[in-house]
């Protein structure tokens, strides 16, 4: 279906939509990035400059290969100059209605085989794909940021969609060098969904002033590997992107407990605190500000690491047991996508998942919340003492 001389597409030239295209056009394709807005269009351009040069200083690749990749990458503001692509791959404004017109307009301008994808965080593939008259070559594939470097891809089939066009979007990804895994189309797709809890969890032991967050970003690394704590991740992220994926993936979830958004994160958001990247978040980075020390407890810390872990590892095995990804995909996806220092369910076996069902047990008994529900899968698997490998 796809082969080195398939154009690729790109709507949007904002942070995922340069990096995608700069992918495509690395991996050796004719990559054309189209936005509406001519100044975001330029910026891209100068951005990839910038981002060429850096590769080439740092001796990734020659200066030759810089300019080839270069020259494979047009810009424009004209949406027709895509009726020659094989792929079109979205990265426009999440917003639902705007992302349907758009798929609308492609499907018009584009040959037939040509197919549709969407690099939605949190909209419903299937939903964007009923804009179009043939659904079946609609899909999403979800790159994470920055494109660029991050290898994980998830690719996600709506209901539509042709098996066939799912695997060919899949082998070409893979052909780009990077890792992809296969998501059911449900809120949050793998990552979004599974890494819920990292950030909710901690903001529950928080908000409960069980620990402050210095203490719980100390633990989490400290105890279980991981390479930044909640809260410090989440004013990277920034809250205007993080609160927000909280807040769609729990409303998408019929308002399930376990994906209950912290106020305390919203305030943040209403207070313009979207962290790092406006001086102030959870902690204080303007100049002449310290951070604040952890406690370092080791019976807290290491509560804090169980708690979290088990609601981590309770959210993946649920995504299993729904049949949303493979435990394989799973693994790959929190490693690749967001760098966990282990696979959840890889880390649930060496734990032993009658450990996991009882600190799971514990906190439902103590807080008689729905939120701390053990998921069945694990409670069968301790019933036959299986494990996931
Ligand atoms: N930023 C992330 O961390 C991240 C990660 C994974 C997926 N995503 C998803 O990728 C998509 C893009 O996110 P982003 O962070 O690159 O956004 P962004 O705001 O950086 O860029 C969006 C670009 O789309 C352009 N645009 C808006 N409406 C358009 C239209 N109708 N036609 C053509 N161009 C249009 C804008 O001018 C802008 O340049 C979203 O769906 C988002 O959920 C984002």
């Amino acid at each position: 279906m796809f082969t080195k001389d398939t154009i690729i597409g790109v709507v949007g030239s904002g942070a995922m939509g340069s990096g995608i295209a700069q992918v495509a056009a690395t991996a050796g394709h004719s990559t054309i990035i189209y936005d509406t807005n001519s100044t975001a269009l330029e910026k891209a351009k100068n951005n990839l400059t910038v981002s060429l040069n850096k590769l080439v200083e740092k001796q990734k690749i020659t200066a030759e290969k810089a300019q080839s990749i270069q020259q494979r990458i047009n810009f424009t503001n004209q949406i027709h100059d895509f009726k020659s692509c094989g792929l079109i791959i979205e990265a426009i404004i999440e917003n639902i209605e705007v992302k349907k017109t758009v798929f609308k307009e492609l499907e018009s301008i584009t040959k037939s085989t040509c197919v549709l994808a969407s690099n939605t965080s949190s909209l419903s593939i299937t939903s964007i794909a009923a804009a179009c008259q043939n659904p079946e070559k609609v899909l999403g594939i979800h790159f994470f940021n920055p494109a660029t470097i991050m290898p994980l891809v998830e690719i996600i089939p709506g209901i539509a969609t042709e098996n066939d066009i799912t695997l060919a979007c899949q082998t070409l990804i893979n052909s780009w060098g990077k890792t992809t895994v296969l998501a059911k189309d449900t809120p949050g797709f793998i990552v979004n969904r599974v890494a819920r809890p990292f950030y909710s969890e901690a903001l529950r032991i928080y908000d409960e002033q069980i620990a402050d967050m210095a203490t719980i970003d100390w633990a989490l690394k400290e105890y279980g590997g991981f390479k930044m704590g909640p809260f410090e991740l989440m004013d990277l992220i920034g809250h205007d992107v993080n609160y927000v994926v909280t807040e769609t993936v729990w409303t998408q979830f019929y308002y399930d407990p376990r994906f209950k958004p912290s106020l305390t994160q919203k305030r943040l958001l209403e207070a313009n605190f979207l962290g790092k990247k406006t001086g102030r978040g959870f902690y204080d980075y303007r100049e002449g500000k310290t951070m604040p020390e952890p406690k370092k407890d080791e019976v807290l810390g290491k509560y804090i690491l169980n708690r979290v872990l088990s609601m981590l590892i309770n959210e993946a095995a649920d995504t299993k047991y729904l049949g949303i990804a493979s435990a394989e995909d799973i693994d790959l996806a929190m490693t690749k996508g967001v760098n966990y220092p282990k696979g959840l369910l890889k880390w649930a076996d060496e734990i032993g998942l009658a450990t996991i069902q009882a600190t799971l047990n514990q906190l439902y008994q103590d807080y008689q919340e729905d939120r701390y529900r053990c998921c069945v899968l694990i409670n069968q698997m301790v019933k036959q003492a299986k494990r996931f490998y």
